[in-house]
């Protein structure tokens, strides 16, 4: 199967029936299929807690995601991707929404620009695999009016790849809004893009699992090429190989919002001065000494998330006990600590042992964590999470192989 099947992404009883829809509107060239279809089929739609919808995948990796998060789609949209961006609306804007889906957080950013009354430019290059899926953003009623605009750019697109046939959405697009829309997998999109250009990147594939692909190590030194210096790649996942991707392609990285689940995404800008708030600790020891901050690498953007998956399994295993700590009982944030649980204090030393460290109180392990004393959530241009996790890692190295000095 090629990729392109495999990540069509939605759940297969509504692409089929969207697929028809819009095979029947270019034979019949009828309007009706398109204007009664959210009402004919309105069980596939998932309605989420701010009343806007969402749609299910179909099965991957043998897990089902919905699009978005039944907190609320477009609630999601403006907290995760809007609220964290440091436009200046004095100036042109440009956004790069990858996996544009339904199109809502492109639609966000176009509500945020109109909003602020701003006389300068705003471009948004979207980027969705699935047509199928494009296609559904035509069918949802719009969580918002700006929407509707994005509904406009969609169809254009859909147009001219002869995908949809008919113009219906009748809105226009501003003069000083350009919508592209590309489809097809982003990280072939990433390649043909300028450098230096986005001020935002909007980055919302399915988790990690589903497609590692969207979050390795070299699609980020591609978001490290083409973003401005004082851009923000905004994501809603705090996952530890995800993070250790972004410090390894160059960037500085931050607690993002949380909003609808426990923990807060992450933000990453070449710039440490646009990002406010730093890790959890926790989250930097992690990333920094375990196995857990081994990312995932696709050297040729262009491997099936099976590989890219086994492939980091099995960096894992060898990094585990030679280069990293394990990650098994969380084992490196007990450094630094005393235990009382004895049985878990000898699973956490056994795997310390492996690395040269004596105990989680021995001087061994006080100095990987040193930079830790200065943790301050507030983060700064030299006080900040890429630095500590840079640091500790130089730190793990030094102690593993017996060249470090205490003094
Ligand atoms: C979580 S949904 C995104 C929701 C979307 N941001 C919105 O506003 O509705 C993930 C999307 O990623 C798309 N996708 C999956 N693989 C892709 C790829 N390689 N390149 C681009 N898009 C992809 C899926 O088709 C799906 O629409």
């Amino acid at each position: 199967m090629s990729y392109e099947d495999s990540a069509r992404i939605i759940n297969d009883d509504i692409f089929d029936l969207v697929n028809s829809c819009f095979d029947e509107e270019k034979s019949s060239r009828n309007i009706e299929g398109r204007l009664n279809f959210f009402n004919t089929y309105n069980d596939y739609f998932v309605l989420t807690d701010d009343g806007s919808y969402s749609i299910n995948s179909k099965e991957i990796n043998h897990k089902i995601e919905t699009l978005h998060t039944s907190t609320g789609a477009i609630s999601e949209s403006f907290e995760k991707f809007i609220k964290p961006m440091k436009f200046d609306y004095d100036s042109d804007i440009a956004v790069l929404d990858i996996c544009a889906g339904l199109g809502y957080n492109s639609s966000a950013a176009i509500s945020d620009f109109i909003e602020h009354g701003s006389d300068s430019n705003l471009k948004i290059d979207m980027v969705e695999i699935s047509p199928a899926t494009l296609a559904c953003g035509l069918l949802v009623p719009s969580p918002i009016k700006e929407h509707d605009i994005t509904k406009k750019a969609i169809e254009n697109e859909l147009i001219a790849q002869d995908y949809a046939t008919l113009s219906m959405e009748k809105c226009q697009i501003p003069e000083n809004i350009e919508i592209n829309v590309y489809i097809e997998d982003a990280r072939q999109t990433v390649q043909k893009l300028n450098d230096n250009t986005y001020d935002a990147i909007f980055l919302d594939p399915f988790s990690q699992n589903m497609a590692p692909e969207l979050f390795s190590l070299e699609f980020f030194k591609e978001f490290k090429r083409v973003i401005k210096e004082d851009g923000i790649v905004a994501t809603y996942t705090s996952s530890a190989p995800i993070r250790a991707a972004f410090i390894e392609a160059g960037f500085y990285i931050g607690q993002g919002p949380i909003f609808g689940r426990k923990q807060g995404g992450t933000l990453a800008s070449p710039n440490p001065l646009m990002l406010d708030t730093s890790l959890p600790k926790n989250d930097e020891i992690r990333i920094a000494l375990s196995d857990v901050g081994i990312p995932f690498r696709d050297p040729n953007l262009n491997n099936s998330s099976e590989y890219i998956l086994e492939k980091r399994t099995e960096e894992r295993h060898s990094a585990r006990h030679n280069t990293k700590i394990s990650s098994a009982v969380k084992t490196p944030i007990f450094l630094g600590n005393e235990m009382d649980d004895e049985k878990l204090k000898r699973r956490v030393e056994r795997n310390l042992a492996k690395m040269n460290i004596p105990s989680t109180t021995s001087p061994e392990a006080f100095y990987i964590i040193e930079c830790e004393e200065n943790y301050s959530k507030k983060q700064d241009s030299e006080n900040n999470s890429r630095n500590r996790i840079l640091d500790m890692e130089k730190r793990l190295k030094k102690v593993k192989s017996g060249n470090y000095d205490f003094t």
